[in-house]
């Protein structure tokens, strides 16, 4: 997002630059900062990722008219390549698990995208084989490859967690979030911990899937989190800890934030707030944490979430 070129499409110029909204819980007497992402064009903070590295693909050359975008993604990540990609011409595919829900698929085929699905027997890491098994037989694939590639961190350093800094006026003690690719809990702790030394970052993890607390990964309803592999990212975000939060729970607190504060949220920011809520009323009632409403509800219709 760093270097926008002149001619960027006026959807593109959409995203970033979210609202960051103030929730009280007065149960537990704290108030909680959450960070909008839900309000990116395409309802996710993936179109950050998305821009950031097909921007820079344009400007190093690599994208060409002949050019197909693929990459292995959950959903959200394909939803936002596929916006992006339609909005500057490019043909994009997408590898898709087929535990991922149904609207996703058809959110990533209205913008003209391609939907291939894969049993995924080893997580995300299934997926990732088979692009990179594509990539080497068709010249023209450009992998973004979203779960290593540096510019996804760099782009929430620069971006979501200056945002987050400038919104915040400078003062945050703790930054709570889930992670997929890791890019938003590496990037963002960086620029936090850049101005505050002390901030404490903190990865969310579905209970039923906690690696990050040694645990083997399960099934678990929390969308877009803990795919089944910890992220080659993941590695350099210099983690305070990891908070376990059950997909019941998760589920439970996204309809409250639909309810209560009239947020249409998808599950994993209904996990990251009861994460980000114990971190707070465990640092104390003057403590500042922030967290992330990652995307909305709109592509979870046929999920438990909508099961009621
Ligand atoms: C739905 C969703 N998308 C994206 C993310 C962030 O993922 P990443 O680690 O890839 O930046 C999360 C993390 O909480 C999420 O829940």
């Amino acid at each position: 997002m760093a270097t926008l070129a002149r001619s960027r499409p006026p959807v593109l110029s959409l995203i970033g630059n979210t609202a960051l909204i103030p929730l009280h819980f007065p149960e537990a007497d704290r108030t909680l900062y959450a960070k909008a992402e839900f309000l990116n064009p395409s309802g996710s903070i993936k179109d950050r990722l998305a821009l950031c590295i097909i921007e820079d693909a344009v400007q190093r050359g690599v994208l060409h008219e002949k050019s197909i975008i693929l990459e292995c993604t959950s959903g959200n990540t394909g939803i936002s390549l596929a916006m992006v990609g339609a909005a500057l011409g490019y043909r994009v595919h997408i590898l898709m698990s087929e535990s991922a829900s149904i609207e996703r698929r058809h959110l990533i085929r209205q913008f003209g995208g391609e939907v291939e699905l894969f049993k995924p027997t080893n997580g995300y890491a299934t997926g990732i084989e088979l692009s990179l098994e594509m990539a080497a037989r068709d010249p023209n694939i450009f992998l973004p490859r979203q779960f290593e590639n540096p510019i996804n961190a760099r782009d929430h350093e620069e971006f979501t967690g200056r945002e987050i800094l400038s919104q915040m006026e400078g003062r945050v003690d703790a930054f709570v979030a889930g992670y997929g690719t890791g890019g938003t809990l590496t990037g963002c702790g960086r620029a936090l911990r850049a101005t505050n030394p002390k901030v404490r970052i903190l990865a969310m993890e579905p209970a039923e899937a906690a690696m990050l607390s040694g645990e083997m990964p399960c099934c678990h309803s929390i969308e877009g989190v803990a795919g089944g592999y910890v992220p080659p990212l993941l590695r350099h975000a210099q983690l305070d800890g990891a908070i376990k939060v059950s997909s019941a729970d998760a589920i439970a607190m996204t309809r409250r934030l639909s309810r209560e504060f009239g947020l249409l949220v998808g599950t994993s920011s209904g996990a990251n707030i009861i994460a980000a809520l114990r971190t707070a009323v465990e640092m104390g009632p003057e403590s500042r944490v922030v967290t992330i409403l990652c995307d909305r509800a709109e592509r979870y219709y046929s999920t438990k979430l909508f099961a009621h």
